[in-house]
């Protein structure tokens, strides 16, 4: 599926941005009738109206400037997930925007909301045709957004729909196998390298906890390595993103209780999805840094040979794990990923995973929860890139107690940390892979919607996505 984004007006439909009423005099498309009209629909606060010009539309959009800049530019996304819906309404194809506000990025984050809220995911519908959007592209009008940031915004759009292809895609299409042929397929199309880890060599690296989650399984588990080198690279020693890989999580033996708790489990690797698609949009803009993601991939399962609790695993690093709830399994798969980013001596590791049920319980839909050891300057960018971005973060810490509450009698360290804490004990668990400054997402409250929320659409919703790319985007300005 695709979407063109472009800078030259090709269509004869409009939208116009304003942030006062009088600003639309200058719009030589409206008449005093409909200024009239406009003006009553404003002054009872709606935010999107529609002039129907007899088959030509016109959509003029309030832009309230909110408390924060940042309230206000997701405002102009929302308001773009209005126009997306208004467009397909009225089986519009292409629309042109002009910003005629103060707010200099309007029409394109406008723009961006009606991409990334166009989203559809269609593949098993038998009707796909008839459901299909009729909008297909927008275009800017001369003032309104830079060559520059037209195509990086396309790049975006394109890297989250595939990445929420990822996750929309079911187990039974997509296996651990498959999900490797994916991520070297967007290798190939976005311009960075693929190297795939099949399961004797995996053995071979005794990724212990790779392999202990896939015991369970009848598909072999897949390690994959993406990297992109670029011509020349403002970081000395890589970056790495690492994403949960778990195609399907059915808990394994701790059997999740079936009562819907399964229901989005082909989610679980949201992680994967999200890191892939960032790769290649870093690719694809060329960002002048050297970046390496790993995807360590399997299903979780209960089968004949399935991993017990009780076990003790012993992990690529050489730590031992007892195993006391094998549905804690995100964390047997990465801290394998974590050990292997050492190798690379890296500048900074981010991990992004659907990790707990806590961190949803604690954020809910609206935020990721974050912890780690990198650097206060580190955090804030980051910070400043969820807000921007409006996809936040919350940290949560790392405080030694919560690293007491997994010690084990018998092994290093155990799987789990008791009844509370789950997101943090968790964290702990990571660190304990880690010698580089490093940094945890935990998307699982944030990366499936139940329900269509602005421009996130029911399924995967790829958050996170725009908030790592942004701070990439300023780590390779600083
Ligand atoms: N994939 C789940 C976490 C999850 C839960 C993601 C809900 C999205 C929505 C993870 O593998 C898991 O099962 N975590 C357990 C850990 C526990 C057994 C220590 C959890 O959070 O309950
Ligand atoms: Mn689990
Ligand atoms: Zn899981």
């Amino acid at each position: 599926m695709e979407f063109k984004i472009q800078q030259k007006p090709t269509n004869k439909h409009e939208v116009y941005i304003t942030d006062d009423e009088k600003k639309l005099s200058q719009v030589a498309d409206l008449n005093k009738d409909e200024l009239g009209f406009i003006s009553t629909s404003f002054a009872a606060d709606q935010t999107v109206v529609t002039i129907n010009k007899y088959g030509r539309f016109v959509f003029v959009c309030m832009l309230k400037s909110k408390k924060t800049e940042a309230q206000t530019f997701e405002a102009c996304r929302k308001m773009g997930a209005e126009l997306c819906a208004l467009s397909n309404k009225y089986k519009i194809a292409e629309i042109n925007i002009t910003n005629l506000t103060a707010t200099p990025n309007a029409a394109l984050l406008a723009a961006e909301g009606m991409a990334l809220a166009n989203y559809q995911f269609l593949k098993y519908r038998g009707e796909a045709k008839k459901l299909t959007n009729s909008l297909t592209g927008i275009s800017f009008s001369k003032t309104s957004a830079t060559v520059k940031d037209v195509a990086q915004l396309a790049t975006t759009v394109d890297a989250i729909y595939k990445a929420r292809t990822l996750v929309n895609e079911p187990l039974s299409y997509l296996s651990a196998e498959q999900l490797a042929l994916e991520i070297a397929a967007i290798g190939k199309e976005g311009g960075f390298k693929v190297t795939t880890f099949n399961k004797a060599r995996i053995v071979k690296e005794k990724m212990g906890g790779l392999l202990s989650v896939n015991r369970g399984s009848i598909q072999p588990p897949t390690f994959s390595i993406m990297e992109y080198v670029p011509k020349k690279a403002l970081n000395k020693k890589p970056i790495v993103l690492v994403g949960k890989g778990v195609v399907y999580d059915t808990g394994g033996l701790s059997l999740k209780p079936t009562l819907n708790s399964m229901d989005r489990m082909k989610s679980d690797m949201s992680g994967a999805a999200l890191v892939t698609g960032a790769m290649y949009a870093i690719a694809k803009m060329q960002l002048p840094l050297h970046v390496i993601a790993l995807v360590p991939a399997t299903d979780n399962r209960p089968g004949e040979e399935a991993y017990v609790p009780g076990d003790v695993i012993t992990m690529m690093s050489g730590k031992t794990v007892e195993v006391l709830n094998t549905d804690a399994e995100g964390r047997m798969i990465l801290g394998d990923a974590l050990q292997w980013a050492k190798r690379y001596q890296p500048e900074l590791v981010m991990d992004f995973a659907t990790l707990t049920g806590a961190a949803a319980a604690a954020v809910g839909e609206h935020g990721i929860v974050c912890m780690g050891t990198a650097g206060e300057d580190t955090k804030k960018a980051f910070r400043d890139s969820g807000y921007r971005q409006y996809e936040r973060l919350v940290e949560f810490p790392l405080w030694d107690e919560y690293g007491d509450q997994i010690k084990s009698d018998i092994a290093d360290i155990k799987n789990v940390g008791g009844a509370t804490g789950g997101a943090m004990t968790a964290g702990k668990f990571l660190e304990h892979f880690t010698d580089y400054p490093w940094m945890h997402f935990d998307i699982a409250g944030v990366s499936f919607a139940t329900s269509k929320k602005g421009y996130y659409p029911i399924g995967g919703t790829a958050y996170g996505m725009r908030m790592v790319l942004d701070f990439l985007m300023h780590y390779s300005k600083a």
